[in-house]
């Protein structure tokens, strides 16, 4: 299947920047239906648009052939997929990869976290957005806080550091639970990440009156907490923070109030095998049918790549203030 090339192979885009990190959706199923993410009935895929485990296997290969050194899993929730151990084992034993991390909703970790360790996954980012189980369920319609909790410290148990919370705010809904939240992550040694509510698909509620900013929750926690900003970056948009003599770094990811994009390191690909260039746009390279008809050459679907990096748009562009959502994709198919 090969057609390695024997000198070191990277993906650079038309504007200089070097995409080392992929993040690949393994499924767009859940078992929550979060209000900001799906709507309350979901349609999901039939099995032949999505697709095979042996072909995000090869993918991934192919990517980091290609230089991609992070590879992150996402969904829906990739852990609900029949087999996805299967996956994480194959990506974890290539020698090229130096990171292997997961995006979940933490439903599962109970069961799979000691497997997804000795499969050599890295890091693993948890999303929780209420530590009370009725706001709990609210918000993901029909998840168990409890399971989730439980998940967590089978991370930890598992030998999992610095696992990181994925919270999004909505005002009026979880807003004043920030402070709680970073309790929750000092207490138990974690990393949190705020994010805002990005327009990503139709929802159920209206974004711009549930939208709060970071800068808003920065302020409310600094009431409370003694942030020093941090310098580091994990090459995302992220920014730091840290509490002096605590190891919890807290990060926010603000797309409407910064440009991150310069820096800008990554792809994703959904379920459907769709190469999405930018989070934010439409860009994209449907690597799917290339997959099918080259199923045992990769020459053409490295040549889709490489075309997908020319066509990389320079940033995003979302807007709250429109009407229509600026990616009617759901963030279930692009992966988070
Ligand atoms: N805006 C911001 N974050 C979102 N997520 C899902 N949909 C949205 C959205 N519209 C988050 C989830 C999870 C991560 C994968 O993406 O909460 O933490
Ligand atoms: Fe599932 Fe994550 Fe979307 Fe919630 S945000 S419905 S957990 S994919």
């Amino acid at each position: 299947m090969g057609n390695h090339s024997s000198f070191p192979a990277t993906l650079t885009d038309r504007f200089g920047r070097r995409v080392d990190y992929i993040r690949l959706s393994i499924t767009d199923r859940c078992d929550f239906r979060c209000v900001y993410c799906m709507g309350e009935d979901m349609t999901f895929l039939p099995r032949e648009e999505v697709l095979t485990l042996e072909e995000c296997a090869r993918l991934i290969r192919v990517f980091v052939d290609l230089g991609v050194r992070k590879v992150r899993i996402t969904g829906g929730e990739p852990l609900v997929r029949k087999n996805a151990l299967w996956l994480f084992e194959q990506a974890g034993s290539l020698p090229g990869l130096d990171e292997l991390v997961l995006t979940t909703n933490g439903s599962q970790l109970e069961q799979y976290a000691a497997s997804l360790k000795a499969a050599n996954v890295s890091r693993i980012n948890i999303s929780l957005d209420s530590l009370d189980p009725a706001r709990f369920r609210r918000i993901t319609r029909v998840g168990d806080l409890d399971k989730v909790l439980r998940g967590i410290e089978g991370a930890r148990q598992a030998g999992f550091r610095h696992t990181k919370l994925n919270s999004v705010l909505m005002r009026g809904v979880n807003d004043d639970e920030a402070p709680a939240l970073v309790q929750f992550a000092l207490d138990h040694q974690l990393d949190i990440t705020f994010i805002e509510e990005m327009p990503l698909g139709e929802v159920a509620h209206a974004r711009d009156s549930s939208y709060i900013s970071n800068t808003e929750t920065l302020h409310r926690l600094q009431s409370q907490f003694n942030l020093v900003s941090s310098t580091e970056t994990t090459g995302g948009p992220a920014r730091y923070w840290r509490i002096p003599g605590t190891e919890t770094r807290i990060g926010f990811i603000s797309p409407h109030s910064h440009n991150f994009c310069e820096a800008c390191n990554r792809v994703r690909i959904t379920c459907k095998g769709e190469l999405y260039l930018c989070l934010g746009q439409n860009d994209k390279v449907d690597l799917m049918p290339i997959l099918r008809a080259h199923p045992d050459d990769d020459n053409a679907l490295r040549a889709a790549i490489r075309h997908g990096m020319e066509i990389k748009p320079a940033g995003h562009d979302f807007d709250l203030s429109r009407a229509e959502p600026a990616v009617v994709r759901f963030m279930s198919m692009t992966g988070g």
